[in-house]
């Protein structure tokens, strides 16, 4: 009986789902119509940095998918920074919004499903003004990915092609982005970039194909390419997850010397606490399509509040101490399609107490750079934005 309700409680009739679809025809149609109309007036995609020392600015971004069961509010106004020549840790569990971020940073969303509906991502440009990238035309983000932008990706064999040698992938991508370089100079960079990532036999390695080489290599590869042209920002997407320890420590090694070598800032995501202990310079923890706590690394490892980071530092293993049985945090993250109107976190918080009953609570500022969100700080610190979403049904007319 009582399974029989839960399943009516999920269950879309036909009607529902024909209205569903309905609607998000409607609104995805109208996010397009808003891109396509900014993109072609260049003061509709170009704005200013707040600081003209970030690379990019997440300004209370909003991105939904409209599927088929409802609204699914994967980034729900997420607002960080990411300054010039630092790197960026963003962590949380399997499917609170790390790489939807990083997507809607490339727009690279699934659309038309995927829409960014509100928010601005500012993108610094040379000339010190920058993109909202919500907005920048196709053509633009083409020479934006890849010249200022570029990524690492967690399996290195899929984001090989694997018919053509590595060295010509990486020449490629080299006479893409310079047209007019002569071909040695070509083959002289690719050659170059090999030696920055540590491939020993550089020359073997440029005639090889992906298939000939470790996963490590492979990996080593990737980084090449997305260094090749010198970005302004590498977001590196759990790189290291698909390799086997003791190479993820080297690739993780060689990610460190090079941050020290380049101009570049990293966003690096991933939901290893260790990897990015080990390298990030702020670190920005998600829950639920939302920011839970954000501040440099040494904050948040020394001092860190949420009972959600609290819980995730809990349930990492620290070398050289003994427990029993690692912690976990018990329950499960809500359903997208139907958030609570409290905090997110509260059905599985240990530490909850009254005033976690009422609405969502609002970013507190604990130290100069440290922000958290909980209701346990609310006398405790500088209380800034209660964040709000839109409703569903004002979608259409915002
Ligand atoms: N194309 C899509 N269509 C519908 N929902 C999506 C799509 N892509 C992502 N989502 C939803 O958005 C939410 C966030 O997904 P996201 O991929 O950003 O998670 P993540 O934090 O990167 O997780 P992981 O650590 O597993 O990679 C999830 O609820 C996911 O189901
Ligand atoms: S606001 Fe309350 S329920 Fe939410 S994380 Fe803080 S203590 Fe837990
Ligand atoms: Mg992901």
């Amino acid at each position: 009986m009582k399974d029989q309700k839960k399943k009516k409680s999920s269950y879309i009739s036909s009607g529902e789902s024909r209205k569903i679809t309905r609607f998000n025809r409607r609104v995805t149609k109208k996010f397009e119509k808003r891109r396509e109309d900014a993109a072609k007036d260049p003061a509709l995609y170009t704005t200013r940095m707040k600081d003209p020392n970030n690379v990019v600015e997440f300004d209370n971004v909003r991105t939904y998918f409209f599927t088929d069961v409802g609204v699914v509010k994967a980034v729900d106004g997420v607002n960080f920074e990411i300054p010039k020549k630092s790197t960026v840790g963003v962590v949380g569990e399997s499917g609170c919004g790390k790489s939807v971020t990083s997507l809607s940073l490339m727009q690279l969303l699934q659309r038309p499903q995927g829409q960014t509906v509100s928010g601005e991502i500012r993108f610094v440009k040379d000339d010190g003004s920058a993109y909202n990238i919500v907005n920048t035309p196709n053509s633009i983000m083409e020479s934006i990915r890849g010249n200022d932008m570029s990524m690492i990706f967690q399996e290195p064999m899929t984001a090989l092609n694997p018919i053509f040698r590595v060295g010509d992938q990486i020449d490629e991508v080299i006479i893409l982005h310079n047209p007019d370089m002569p071909k040695e100079d070509v083959k002289k960079r690719t050659l170059e970039m090999l030696d920055l990532v540590g491939i020993a036999n550089k020359e073997g390695v440029y005639k090889m194909y992906p298939h000939e080489l470790s996963g490590g290599m492979r990996q080593r590869i990737c980084i090449a390419i997305a260094l090749a042209c010198s970005p302004k920002i590498i977001i590196a997407d759990e790189p290291t997850t698909a390799l086997d320890v003791t190479i993820q420590a080297q690739i993780l090694d060689l990610l460190k010397n090079l941050k020290d070598k380049l101009n570049s800032s990293i966003m690096l995501i991933t939901h290893d606490l260790g990897v990015v202990a080990d390298m990030a310079d702020y670190v920005v923890v998600m829950y639920a399509g939302r920011i839970v706590e954000k501040g440099t690394a040494r904050e948040i490892f020394h001092n860190p509040s949420h009972p959600y980071t609290i819980g995730l530092m809990a349930s990492k293993p620290v070398v050289g101490q003994k427990v029993e049985k690692l912690y976990n945090i018990p329950g499960s993250v809500p359903n997208p399609v139907k958030m609570p109107n409290y905090c997110y976190f509260r059905d599985r918080c240990e530490m909850r107490c009254d005033k976690c009953d009422g609405q969502y609570p609002p970013e507190i500022k604990i130290g100069d750079t440290h922000i958290v969100s909980c209701y346990r700080f609310i006398d405790k610190g500088e209380v800034l934005d209660y964040p709000k979403t839109v409703e569903v049904e004002d979608l259409y007319n915002e």
